[in-house]
């Protein structure tokens, strides 16, 4: 079993890595990490050269990342909140799966499937939980372009007063999920 992890957060040893690591803990087989803020990652700037190739003309560490989409069994997006949303450098990351979307819906594509996978979400807020609609919606559109089914999603919140390593509950439901990845690919 394969997992990408796609961490947007700064803080490599924050809040959202804390349960990350807890899931990274009981999954089996290889886990990948990528740390959106200190990776060789630019954002798409609309070139529109998957319009008319397959691939994108940005030669960057996405290159990489565009064959682990297609060899991976699940992928964690994990990010706190920023301004209600996920990251910037997330997002910024998000821009470069653009291409998938064209190949799909403009270029009418086929020949470039995506892998099916297991998603899911883990979100820390130093607020609380009423602050998650946006970054839900709009890690659901990231998903769907990984081609990711979302199957849970651990939070933790008022991190500001209680950090991540310290929400058990949280702690135990990264644990339940990553426990839940195993057996789903266990099954298939
Ligand atoms: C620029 C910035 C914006 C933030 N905006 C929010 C917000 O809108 N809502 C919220 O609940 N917390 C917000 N926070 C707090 C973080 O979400 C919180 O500290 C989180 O636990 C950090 O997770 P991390 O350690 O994984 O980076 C913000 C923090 C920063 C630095």
């Amino acid at each position: 079993m394969k997992t990408l992890i796609i961490s947007g957060s700064p803080r490599k040893n924050g809040d959202s890595m804390t349960l990350v690591n807890e899931m990274k803990k009981y999954l089996e087989g290889e886990v990948r990490v990528i740390h959106t803020y200190y990776s060789n990652i630019s954002p798409c700037v609309d070139c529109r050269y998957c319009w008319y190739n397959v691939g994108c003309d940005i030669k960057d560490e996405m290159q990489e990342v565009y064959q682990l989409l297609n060899e991976v069994d699940n992928v964690i997006i994990a990010s706190p909140l920023h301004f209600s949303g996920l990251t910037g450098k997330l997002l910024s990351f998000a821009s470069r799966l653009q291409l998938f979307y064209v190949s799909r819906r403009i270029r009418k594509d086929d020949s470039f499937p995506l892998r099916k996978k297991n998603g899911v979400l883990v979100i820390s807020a130093g607020g609380d939980t009423r602050d998650f609609e946006c970054s839900s919606k709009t890690a659901n559109l990231i998903f769907r372009q990984m081609n990711a089914k979302l199957i849970g999603s651990v939070s933790t919140v008022h991190t500001n007063e209680i950090p991540a390593k310290d929400d058990i509950e949280a702690l135990a439901k990264a644990q339940e999920l990553a426990l839940k990845l195993n057996e789903l690919n266990n099954l298939s």
